[in-house]
This record gives structure tokens, C-alpha cells and sequence, in this order.
């Protein structure tokens, strides 16, 4: 088993500071050390994706920074391909979830198969004319997605991204703030999306079991999972900038990624939206705590305790 570490500090898709901060929190909470206990499993550092810092070109109305999030966004895009190609496990850190356009686009270029399993509170399916903030970490999907590349006008400087990503191809899952025009996208495409009141209602386990049926009924399709900590309940993952009470727990979420990873076909992994910059340093520990729990759980640590193998017998 080969994984490899992608840091992206960048968090101009939204207008707080410090999500840019997380990778780095990441590393120094033990990142590394802590996916070390995972048994076999070869794990490879990729740096920080370099993050452009001036942007020379005009924006559009509505849509904050978009130069400089397609800058990094394209670095990201190549840098997700290239760990892909080495035949590892693609592990992003961000960042704001505006990264997700990168690591999907970088993603789909290796393998044009690949199905995309979006855990959040939000939909990040607004374009720039239905986004209330104008902030990109609400529109990644839409970017994303073929099926709106129609709504969107001509966007300088994403000349590197265009949209071939199917939106049949695409889950929800943690869903509970949803903007009027995402929810009339969700029901237009017929997308699966399993808000909150469905996971009550079904439970995570048959939730993701539905979402991976209807998306890949042969179950051989590359898996990307886009995990934005806010998915979780803002108790579980207090520094974060768009809380939302009432989400997963952290044990749904661990058993959200159990389940993918035992398909054998988890290819790339997003974990977005930490920000250690927000609440005290309690909020700060569980939120990174949260966030290494999820990773290990998608990497293949096993709660029941793994056996020495190969080792002695008792
Ligand atoms: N729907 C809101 C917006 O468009 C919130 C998006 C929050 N996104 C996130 N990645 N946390 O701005
Ligand atoms: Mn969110
Ligand atoms: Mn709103
Ligand atoms: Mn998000």
C-alpha cells in the first residue's frame, strides 16, 4: 500500500484566515507518525503545492480571487496527477475546499472513470451568479462538473481546467446547508445525496453502500473522496469556518471511510476546511484529531488492533 502527502496551504476561496495554516498543523500534530501505525503502509511527504501570491489578471463579478485559485488549482491539478502515476494513494491537506477542483481535475486526467464521494455539510455547487458569499470554496463542484460548464461565463485563467467530469459520477454525503439554486441542481441531476435527515434515516453505513451501488454497480471504478471536516458535527470539528451543528459524528465518519477503503479502490483523498486559526486550543486538538482519524481510517487502520505478521507466534 503507497500513499502520498500533497499540503496545500491555501484558503483564499473563502474570506478567513488560517485554513492555509492546516497543512503544517497537520505535519507537526504527527501526520506521518500516526499513518506510520498503519501496517504496510509505504507513505511518501510531496511537500506544499506552491501557492501563487499576486494576481495579475482581472477576476469576474462575484467570484473572489479566482486568479489566484486557479493558479493553484492547476499546480495542485499536476501534482495530484503525478502521485497518482507513481501508483500512490493521492492525500491532500488543504486548504479551502476551492483545492477540490485540482485534486478532482488532476484525478480525472489519470483515470477518466473515477467516481467522487463529496462529505460535507455544504453542496459547494454554487456558480458565481447563485453563490450569496461570492467565495470559490462554494462552487468547486460546479467548476467541476460538464453538466453546468453552460452556466458559468468565460472564467480567465481556468483556460487549464475544462470541465469534463460528469455529474452522474458524482455523491453527497453530510448534506444540511443548501443553497436554494444547489438543491435545485441536486434534483435537476437526480445526484444521490444523502443529507443528514437520510443518514438518520438509513443509517451512514447503507447510506455510502447506496451512493457507491448507484455510482459504480460493477464496483471497479477509482474512488476520490473529498472530505470537508465540516461534514462533522461542529462539536467534533469546531475549527472550521462554515460550522453547522447537527452533523456526522466522528465515528460515522470513520465508518464512512472504513467502508470505502474495504472496496480496495479509495485512489485519492481530500481533507479540507481545518482552520487551527479558529476557537482555543482544545477546539484546535479535536478538530486535527478528527481530521488524522479519518485519514487512517481511509488508509486502512483497523480499530479492532492489527496482528503482527510474520513476526513470532504467542
Ligand atoms: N453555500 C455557502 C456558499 O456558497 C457556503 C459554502 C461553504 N463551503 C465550504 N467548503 N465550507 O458560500
Ligand atoms: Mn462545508
Ligand atoms: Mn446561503
Ligand atoms: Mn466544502
Amino acid at each position: 500500500k503507497k500513499v502520498g502527502i500533497i499540503g496545500v496551504p491555501f484558503e483564499k476561496g473563502q474570506k478567513k484566515y488560517g485554513v492555509s495554516v492546516a497543512p503544517a498543523a497537520m505535519r507537526s500534530a504527527g501526520l506521518i507518525d500516526h499513518l506510520k501505525e498503519i501496517y504496510d503502509l509505504d507513505i511518501k511527504d510531496y511537500g506544499d503545492v506552491e501557492i501563487p501570491s499576486r494576481e495579475d489578471t482581472v477576476g469576474v463579478d462575484n467570484m473572489s480571487h479566482l486568479p489566484l485559485v486557479s493558479a493553484c488549482n492547476k499546480n495542485l491539478s499536476d501534482k495530484v496527477s503525478h502521485v497518482l502515476r507513481e501508483g500512490r494513494v493521492a492525500v491532500t491537506i488543504g486548504g479551502d475546499h476551492s483545492i477540490g477542483v485540482g485534486t478532482v481535475d488532476g484525478h480525472y486526467k489519470v483515470n477518466e472513470n473515477m467516481i467522487l464521494i463529496w462529505v460535507d455539510a455544504h453542496a459547494d455547487i454554487n456558480t458565481n451568479k447563485t453563490s450569496e458569499s461570492g467565495s470559490v470554496h462554494g462552487m468547486p463542484v460546479a467548476l467541476l462538473v460538464k453538466e453546468l460548464s453552460d452556466y458559468w461565463p468565460y472564467l480567465p485563467t481556468m483556460d487549464w481546467q475544462i470541465p469534463q467530469f460528469s455529474i452522474k459520477n458524482l455523491g453527497y454525503v453530510g448534506l444540511r446547508s443548501v443553497d436554494e439554486y444547489e438543491r435545485l441542481a441536486i434534483e435537476k441531476y437526480n445526484v444521490p445525496a444523502f443529507a443528514m435527515e437520510d443518514i438518520e434515516e438509513y443509517g451512514i453505513q447503507k447510506s455510502i453502500q447506496h451512493i457507491l451501488q448507484r455510482l459504480d454497480p460493477d464496483g471497479n471504478k477509482p474512488i476520490h473522496v473529498s472530505f470537508d471536516i465540516d461534514s462533522l458535527d461542529s462539536i467534533e470539528a469546531p475549527s472550521t469556518g462554515t460550522p453547522v451543528r447537527g452533523g456526522l459524528t466522528l465515528r460515522e465518519a470513520i465508518k464512512l471511510m472504513e467502508i470505502v477503503y474495504a472496496t480496495g479502490r479509495l485512489r485519492a483523498i481530500d481533507l479540507v476546511e481545518i482552520n487551527p486559526a479558529l476557537g482555543n486550543d482544545s477546539d484546535r486538538k479535536r478538530t486535527i484529531d478528527a481530521g488524522l482519524c479519518i485519514l487512517k481510517a481511509g488508509l486502512g487502520f483497523s480499530r479492532r488492533g492489527t496482528t503482527p505478521r510474520g513476526v513470532l507466534d504467542l
